[in-house]
């Protein structure tokens, strides 16, 4: 029987991007383009199965196996520290994390900083590092409410266009780490099909060296 390689991507726009890279590469599935909600598309011709999952759970399955490669933000992997081999940076889904605050914060070094996040281990790296007191406050969406509203002093968040911060009346204080979309793979997963994964690797990696 002839061996599958599952694929995890990341849904949405982002895992959009990244799917027409590997249909560029020669592994096209075009049934992933019906407007269904089905959630796994096979080509067993060409032995791929793709199938999209949250973006903030890829790691998790090309971790534990499920998945033999994915497309990881940067931005996850530091936060959760997943054991997989990171083969690639796709240089797409490009952004910053940064620490982000009211127009008119001045930090108050005498107090404990409140940070709201969806990324507490990235924050309290970040402090740390500087000798800061935080206590964080974890939060799953729309972090930029939290300064607003009086439930922290700053965010640290993912920063694209700047347009929610923006429109939120709040300004970036620090961009601390440049983001990017990553290609992962599970350990075992890339001893036992290695030669796909690596034909795959290498091919995006001819269609990142023309971006
Ligand atoms: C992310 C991030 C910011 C926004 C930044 O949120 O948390 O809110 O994108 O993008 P911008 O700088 O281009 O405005 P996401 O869309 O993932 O939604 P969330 O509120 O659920 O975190």
């Amino acid at each position: 029987m002839k061996k599958i390689l599952n694929v995890a991507l990341p849904k949405g726009r982002l895992g959009e991007n990244v799917y027409a890279m590997f249909e560029e590469a020669g592994f096209e599935c075009p049934s992933i383009k019906e407007n269904t909600r089905k959630l796994i598309f096979e080509n067993e011709k060409l032995g791929i199965r793709y199938f999209w999952v949250k973006p903030s759970d890829v790691a998790i399955y090309v971790e534990r196996g499920a998945a033999d490669i994915g497309v990881a933000g940067k931005d996850i992997l530091l936060e959760y520290r997943p054991d997989v081999y990171e083969l690639l940076d796709l240089k797409i889904g490009k952004c910053s994390m940064a620490v982000a605050g009211l127009r008119d914060f001045e930090d108050d070094r005498n107090r404990t900083l409140k940070v709201a996040t969806k990324f507490p281990n990235i924050a309290k790296k970040y402090y740390f590092s500087r000798g800061r007191d935080i206590d964080v406050i974890n939060l799953n969406g729309s972090i930029e409410l939290a300064p607003i509203l009086g439930l922290s002093d700053v965010i640290v968040d993912i920063v694209e266009t700047g347009t929610t911060l923006k429109e939120n009346n709040l300004e970036v204080i620090d961009k601390f780490i440049p983001i990017s979309a990553r290609l992962i793979a599970n350990k075992s997963g890339f001893k036992f099909k290695s030669e796909i994964i690596e034909t795959i690797k290498s091919k995006l990696y001819g269609q990142v060296e023309k971006l």
